[in-house]
């Protein structure tokens, strides 16, 4: 028994909006394997189908009856609302990611993320579910320089997507005062791990370079490498989710959701061509070193003591450990 399944010993019902998404998919795929009855809301706008018949195939047929799905988006509060009917926990992780997406488009970004995200607050206060734990995000800390990252010592959002989820976190807040409706944000630092879209523009970090060193392809490093990241293998964002809804919590809380680690995109280029040698992929080619990035942060690196005092959360997977562990995910993809 893993420690998800120990956590979860009595049958209750699940909200994923996001569902069809990496971090989504990943949720559910743990909630089914701990027998749980999971409802998933997704309009497939960066999701996929494939993720969730990857999910089917990696749970039982048994498990895979108490998934229900939703084909909606967070955009209808109508759908919102019969989501949220008869749920216990939502976990909501639908929206536009990517900074570079919000900065092409901050409308769609804003009406996803935010009005969305309102949505699906009220709807969840309105079911009276027990706990509402959102994707919160590291962006929120913007050009504050302090490191590591506190829970309440943040800057200036530096992306439309950034100002995004401080919004959320400022809903969140407000629901909590005004109708006694906690929630909890959970600051993401770089998640990663299997079902992480390697393809399209915007990419993250990780599954694009694990993509390209694979196709022998040049890999691009934005600035000079010495960017650094707190990367963080998506089990152990799984695991803060499930201890986030079972807290006993009496207002509205964010978390950071990390290592603690800081790596620079120089040490993890070197680690993903390490972890693709011992699978038999030789990656020779240097990388190729280009402008820094707009709206991204120089140095991000969490403390997550906060989440491990308050929500026991304690994360069992380094970067390294997550490579090993998503790495024949990727050579899946080729
Ligand atoms: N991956 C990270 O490192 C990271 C870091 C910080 C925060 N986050 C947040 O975590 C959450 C999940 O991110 P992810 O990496 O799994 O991204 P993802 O793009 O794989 O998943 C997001 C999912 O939301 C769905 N979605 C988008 N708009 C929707 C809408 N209007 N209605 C219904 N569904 C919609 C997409 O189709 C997709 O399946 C997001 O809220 C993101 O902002 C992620």
């Amino acid at each position: 028994m893993n420690s998800i399944q120990t956590l979860l010993t009595t049958q209750q019902r699940w909200l994923v909006t996001g569902c069809a998404g990496f971090i989504g998919s990943n949720l559910v795929e743990a909630l089914l394997k701990a027998d749980q009855l999971v409802v998933g809301l997704d309009n497939f706008a960066t999701g996929y189908q494939r993720n969730l018949d990857e999910v089917k195939a990696l749970v039982s047929p048994q498990q895979w009856a108490n998934f229900r799905f939703i084909n909606a988006d967070i955009r209808d509060l109508d759908a919102c609302q019969q989501a949220c009917s008869g749920v216990d926990f939502v976990l909501h992780q639908a929206a536009l990611g990517s900074v570079p997406r919000s900065i092409a488009d901050p409308v769609t970004s804003n009406a996803t993320n935010i009005s969305g995200f309102l949505n699906m607050l009220l709807a969840a206060r309105d079911a009276g579910v027990k706990r509402f734990v959102y994707a919160a995000s590291s962006s929120t800390y913007g050009d504050h320089p302090a490191l590591p990252k506190v829970e309440d010592v943040i800057g200036k959002p530096l992306s439309p997507y950034a100002i995004t989820k401080y919004v959320n976190e400022l809903y969140a807040d407000v629901f909590s005062r005004s109708y006694g409706f906690h929630s909890i944000g959970l600051r993401y630092f770089n998640v990663f791990g299997p079902r992480q879209d390697p393809n399209g523009a915007y990419a993250a970090v990780i599954p694009k370079w694990t993509a390209a060193m694979i196709a022998n392809q040049d890999v691009q490093i934005n600035g000079d490498g010495e960017t650094s990241r707190d990367f963080c293998f998506v089990a152990n964002a799984v695991e803060a989710n499930i201890k986030a809804a079972l807290a006993d919590i009496k207002q509205s809380e964010v978390f950071n959701v990390a290592l603690g680690d800081r790596t620079t995109l120089n040490e993890l280029f070197a680690a993903i061509a390490t972890s693709l040698r011992d699978n038999g992929v030789q990656y020779s080619k240097t990388p190729l070193y280009g402008p820094f990035r707009q709206g991204d942060v120089r140095h991000s690196q969490a403390d997550i003591s906060k989440a491990q005092q308050i929500l026991g959360y304690a994360p069992q997977y380094r970067l390294r450990d997550g490579l090993v562990l998503a790495m024949p995910w990727y050579l899946q993809q080729q």
